[in-house]
């Protein structure tokens, strides 16, 4: 028997390509964009493994339709893109990379919670621009003030692993920290992080910044909606590092135009790449940056050996271990040959 065949949607770092290239027989599309729904359909139908990325839609069409598909590496830890039921019933594993990209998302997270409340971004425009030079003063006692993360309340929405992460780097800052998840944290990790559980109406009220972490699901779509950005303290700033389907764009538009909140920063959209012309670009109070939380060398190195890793055990006959669908075990048992 060849080697199985896995289709690559986009060039990931070569040391995960090295590992899964030992077992498999690889086809990577070297394209900066992604390959088109047609042709990633058509390489679907051929492959016995696919290594995705978010931008992928790995839809049930596509799945019914890739006869011989065995398993789903998502190199991502969210996989709002792939219909995971689907998969399941098909017996088609699907494997995601957690852990791996905690503290790079947490990290960045961090970055844009003092980039927006301490105005980092503008500030970097002002001494570029000729602004700066311009007012003729080196300091002024009011120039570009922000405001402190010290002693101000972080809510998280979504204390999973990133969550978690973001909340003890706000120990660090001297922070209250408040959070609201579906799955309420054991004591002892509450009070080891210092937060504390409510309920999601009191997370909008009293948080100075709101930091989301969830998965997108049916149940997270649109949850930042305009009734509960309404609910917000108008000198708050909401920062997003999870997906962009989680807030609602327009609401979100007006709350920033209008004035209920001061401010935002995100990392995600609900259509990425964001246009140049979207009325987001056009506001002051707001950083924008380009999907990038994880990007780092190492965690883009860590995810691509954790999808090798996945597609290798799954090669093995043994469970994946970032396995997403674990009721697909017993429909199928993993492996080749
Ligand atoms: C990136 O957004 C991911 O889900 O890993
Ligand atoms: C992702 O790793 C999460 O569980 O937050």
């Amino acid at each position: 028997m060849g080697k199985p065949y896995v289709f690559v949607t986009r060039e990931i770092p070569s040391k995960g390509l090295e590992m899964i290239r030992e077992y498999y027989e690889v086809e990577v599309w070297t394209e900066y964009t992604p390959p088109p729904y047609e042709v990633l359909l058509e390489k679907a139908r051929q492959a016995d493994a696919l290594v995705t990325l978010l931008t992928d839609k790995v839809d049930c069409n596509l799945l019914q339709q890739a006869e011989k598909l065995r398993i789903v590496s998502q190199y991502a830890v969210g996989f709002d893109n792939i219909d995971v039921e689907c998969a399941t019933r098909l017996g088609i594993y699907v494997t995601n990379t957690p852990g791996v990209l905690t503290e790079a998302v947490a990290d960045f997270t961090w970055g844009l919670i003092l980039a927006i409340t301490r105005r980092i971004v503008e500030a970097d425009k002002f001494v570029r621009t000729g602004e700066w030079h311009r007012t003729g003063t080196g300091w002024h006692p009011l120039m570009m003030l922000g405001t402190e993360v010290h002693g101000k309340t972080l809510g998280i929405l979504g204390m999973g692993r990133i969550g978690r992460a973001v909340a003890r780097r706000a120990k660090g800052f001297g922070m209250r920290i408040i959070y609201y998840d579906v799955y309420r944290l054991p004591r002892e990790m509450e009070e080891e992080l210092g937060a504390q559980y409510v309920d999601l109406e009191t997370l909008f009220r009293e948080s100075d910044i709101l930091s989301i972490h969830t998965p997108l699901t049916p149940q997270t779509r649109h949850l930042v909606n305009e009734e509960r950005l309404r609910l917000m303290k108008k000198s708050a700033v909401l920062i997003n590092t999870a997906r962009g389907a989680v807030v609602d764009t327009e609401a979100l538009v007006r709350a920033l135009r209008e004035g209920w909140i001061a401010g935002a920063a995100l990392d995600v959209f609900e259509q990425e790449p964001l246009p140049p012309d979207h009325p987001l670009t056009k506001l002051d109070n707001v950083v924008l940056a380009p999907h990038l939380a994880s990007g780092t060398w190492e965690t883009r190195t860590a995810m691509a050996e954790l999808v090798a890793r996945n597609l290798i055990a799954f090669y093995k006959g043994e469970v994946p271990p970032t396995l997403v669908n674990k009721e697909v075990v017993e429909k199928r048992r993993p492996g080749f040959g």
